[in-house]
């Protein structure tokens, strides 16, 4: 196991101290992040709980990506009964009332708004009666949400990245443990409808043993960064601070799903490679007048973060960040086995001996026979909410999954080792692209948790 590296002050996570006051702040007299000392210690199973049939949620962060949630939980609980929202927090007031009004027009009790400062969550966590506490804020906020939430006796859901520092993810791993919480990581693209025909092919053996996947957010956000709304007040910041992959887990949930991390197999080492940063300087200049003070930003974020994992079995996954350039979408994503292959943007498929030697089919034409069932039994019906309906399935299982009682798809060692990437990546970015150790943050237990299973419905 690798030495947990020392505590690091950064925009993008909280130091020990700072954690430490976090939890004190939710009644804590301990936050136990000293790491176990042998494998043994690792957890038997991914954490079950009791079936919670009315599930009654807290929401913190009703900007853009809390709304889509508040929407698709009001639209889950339309489609049967069992989800309420009880209580809403966001520092600003309008965003609360906003989500309020959705509330009340889908027939719900008022929720209680708690919109009195950034910290005015803990309160919420105290004094509500929730079975879970939700987070879409910006990145600094997650981990101290999750851990007033757990500390207070509720589960945590969290929008990605789930932390942005190694401290970060030991600390919801073990006050997850310690408080028998689940803290889930909400990665919509686990859910998206070519990312679940993958999973169901891969399940289905067409691909042979998976050996190489490749992921990644390419994304021009430099608008969204440079905007004086919404993520332009927060994001921009970590291109300040940080060179490293600062947003892994779009890419790599759904191809690690597809490689049994954490069950089966996990993250061993990483090396990470960035290149220049001109994209952001440029948009500035060109877009801000002169004397403006955008245009005396530097930011120190490589336009185009290059990491490449190793797993414990062997096998290999590249992941890139690439946010700051002009380029159409993509989140690469490829899984390739001895059999066959799958390459996204645009979505295709070879299959050896089914399709045309050399020659890529375009994946709808695999839909027929392989589509998921949820996205056959449960996304199609309804309006078109966030993402194209997976942000939907994502809100819509993870209730499920509460209200029955059964493990989450996305436990809290998945959210850590996914959010891992963004620390590990910026050592080894600063140490001419050395390896880095992923922890294991299962302590073992990822070589006999079960595998995800290809749910129905
Ligand atoms: N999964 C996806 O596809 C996806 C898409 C967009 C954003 N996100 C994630 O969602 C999160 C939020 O992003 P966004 O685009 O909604 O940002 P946003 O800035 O639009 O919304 C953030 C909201 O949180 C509120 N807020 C800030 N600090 C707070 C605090 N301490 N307590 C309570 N409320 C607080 C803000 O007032 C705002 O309403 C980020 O983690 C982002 O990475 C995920």
């Amino acid at each position: 196991m690798t030495p947990r590296p020392p505590p690091t002050r950064r925009s993008g996570g909280l130091t020990r101290r700072e954690l430490l006051g976090a939890s004190a702040a939710a009644g804590v007299s301990r936050l136990g992040i000293a790491r176990p000392a042998a494998a043994q210690d690792g957890p038997g199973a991914p954490l079950a709980v009791a079936p919670i049939p009315v599930v009654r949620i807290g929401f913190v962060g009703v900007g853009g990506m809390g709304s889509v949630h508040v929407r698709n939980l009001l639209e889950v609980g339309k489609a049967s009964p069992g989800v309420e929202i009880r209580a809403v927090c966001d520092i600003r007031a309008e965003h609360a009332e906003r989500a309020r009004g959705w509330i009340r027009e889908a027939g719900g009790a008022d929720p209680t708004l708690y919109t009195r400062g950034e910290r005015d969550f803990e309160r919420m966590c105290a004094e509500e009666d929730l079975d879970l506490v939700f987070t879409a804020t910006p990145w600094r906020w997650h981990v101290p949400v999750c851990l007033g939430a757990m500390e207070n006796g509720k589960h945590a859901a969290t929008e990605v990245p789930a932390a942005t520092t190694l401290e970060e993810c030991w600390a919801l791993v073990e006050t997850a443990e310690r408080t028998g919480r689940h803290c889930v990581m909400m990665e919509n693209c686990n859910y998206g409808r070519w990312e679940m025909l993958v999973f169901h092919l891969v399940r289905q053996g067409v691909f042979g043993e998976i050996l190489h996947a490749e992921g990644g957010y390419l994304h021009d956000l430099r608008g969204v960064k440079f905007s004086d709304r919404g993520e332009g007040l927060w994001r921009r910041a970590h291109s300040r601070e940080r060179n490293a992959n600062l947003y892994p887990t779009h890419g790599l949930g759904p191809v690690a799903n597809c490689m049994d991390i954490g069950r089966g197999d996990r993250f061993d080492y990483l090396v990470s490679m960035s290149g220049p940063s001109r994209g952001l300087q440029e948009y500035a200049r060109e877009h801000f007048p002169e004397g403006a003070p955008e245009r005396a930003e530097r930011f120190v974020l490589g336009d185009v973060n290059l990491s490449l994992i190793r797993t414990a079995r062997g096998r290999t996954i590249t992941v890139v960040h690439d946010t700051n350039l002009p380029r159409p979408y993509s989140r690469i994503h490829l899984v390739q086995g001895t059999r066959g292959l799958f390459h996204g943007y645009p979505n295709r498929i070879y299959v050896e001996g089914r399709s045309e030697s050399h020659r890529w089919d375009d994946a709808e034409a695999w839909l027929g026979e392989y589509e998921h069932p949820l996205w056959r039994n449960v996304a199609s019906p309804g309006e078109e909410l966030g993402h194209g309906r997976m942000d939907y399935l994502e809100d819509y299982r993870l209730m499920r999954c509460l209200q029955e009682g059964l493990s989450t798809e996305m436990n809290v060692y998945d959210a850590a080792a996914l959010s891992a990437v963004t620390e590990l990546s910026e050592q080894s970015v600063a140490d001419r692209s050395r390896p880095r150790d992923f922890p294991d943050f299962t302590r073992g237990g990822w070589r006999s948790f079960p595998a995800l299973p290809v749910v129905e419905s």
